[in-house]
């Protein structure tokens, strides 16, 4: 192939409305020519939490304007596009179908392919955007969302370690967040206000913490962090709380990992070992540092993605649509949009009552 393939990615899985355009060099490294993220905090900020139908309502408007963007930027025309990438699942139905549906459109009035791409894997080879990374490797997914350990085999080979049983580290972050008076999305504010705090002032619960592998669970956090707030009164005490929250988190990610990395060698042997953290989280800088300092202990490379690339964004969609592209691996138009869309289809479903761990 002579020509570079230019790859239009499109997202619309939750709140962001994203479209980029991806290319490669000859070296075969992606090339970002322009990357367009809109965030709908505005919209739903009144609410504390992500709306479903006024999150769709808002891709709906903000789609093409976006998409034109992304065209503009990169100076390249839309008759130039090789194949349309759009994110078909994991996420909110009514927001899927908007970027689903405009993708599919666009790549059928240009007579170009279509290519159905997992919001997972665009989270887990996002540090391919701008790192080499080899297959296999260990990846901590931590988002809104999804925490798991995941074994990344290639592209579409995934096998899962472990997992949350419950809520997504990232679901806890918002959470704790509320509780505090913090407007939405309050993740990452959490981390500002426990820069002000004292970690070591509250003792929070680590659930699974002795058992269960690498799996995960955040949800008797969150409610010991509910019964502390009723007690709370000074701002000072609120950092107090943000502080020993983050600092729970990092213990409990630390020691999983810890775990994580042991499977993962029993599986891959000991040469493979990188170790990637990818997700709106990875933005979480005492968690980089934790995660990097249990790397530098255990013989891993850690590899985290851009802060900017952290979050939801449309380049990482582009470029697994390039991967796929380049392996011919299209998708009908009639692809459907997918709520649940697990990286490994094989792992059990590891949430609600009853599970044995
Ligand atoms: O990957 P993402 O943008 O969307 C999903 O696919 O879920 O992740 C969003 C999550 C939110 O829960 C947000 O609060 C969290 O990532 N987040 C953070 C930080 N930045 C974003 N959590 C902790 N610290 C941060 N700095
Ligand atoms: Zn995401």
């Amino acid at each position: 192939m002579n020509k570079k393939p230019l790859i239009l990615g499109i997202e619309s899985s939750c709140d962001e409305t994203a479209a980029s355009i991806v290319t490669e060099n000859k070296h075969g490294m992606p090339i970002i020519l322009s990357n367009i993220v809109s965030s709908q905090t505005d919209v739903h900020k009144e609410f504390g939490g992500v709306v479903p139908e006024l999150a769709a309502r808002s891709h709906i408007e903000k789609i093409d304007l976006i998409t034109k963007k992304a065209l503009n930027e990169s100076k390249i025309k839309i008759e130039n596009i090789d194949a349309v990438a759009a994110t078909a699942g994991p996420g909110l139905i009514v927001c899927l179908s908007v970027g689903l549906s405009f993708g599919k459109a666009i790549a059928s009035s240009l007579n170009k392919p279509f290519i159905a791409v997992n919001h997972l894997e665009g989270h887990a080879l996002s540090p391919k955007l701008n790192a080499k990374l080899n297959y296999p490797y260990l990846l901590l997914l931590i988002s809104g969302g999804h925490t798991q350990f995941l074994s990344v085999n290639e592209l579409g080979k995934y096998k899962r370690l472990g997992t949350t049983i419950d809520d997504a580290v990232g679901e806890a972050f918002d959470k704790t967040a509320k509780m505090l008076g913090i407007e939405f999305p309050g993740g990452p504010k959490i981390e500002l206000y426990a820069k002000k705090g004292n970690p070591n002032k509250y003792e929070l619960p680590k659930p699974i913490f002795n058992k269960g592998g690498c799996n995960l669970s955040f949800a008797g956090l969150k409610t010991a962090v509910l019964r502390i707030v009723k007690k709370i009164k000074t701002d000072q005490e609120k950092y107090d709380l943000a502080a020993s929250f983050q600092k729970t988190v990092e213990e409990i990610l630390y020691k999983k990992t810890k775990i994580a990395f042991n499977e993962f060698k029993k599986i891959n042997g000991d040469k493979n070992n990188t170790f990637v953290v990818a997700g709106g989280v990875a933005a979480n800088k005492k968690i980089r540092q934790t995660l990097t300092k249990l790397c530098e202990e255990e013989n891993f490379n850690a590899i985290f993605p851009p802060i900017d690339l952290c979050g939801d964004n449309a380049a990482m969609i582009a470029m697994v649509g390039m991967q796929k592209f380049k392996l011919n691996q299209f998708s009908e138009l009639d692809h459907p949009a997918k709520p649940r869309w697990p990286l490994d289809v094989d792992a059990a479903f590891l949430k609600g009552a009853g599970i044995k761990l």
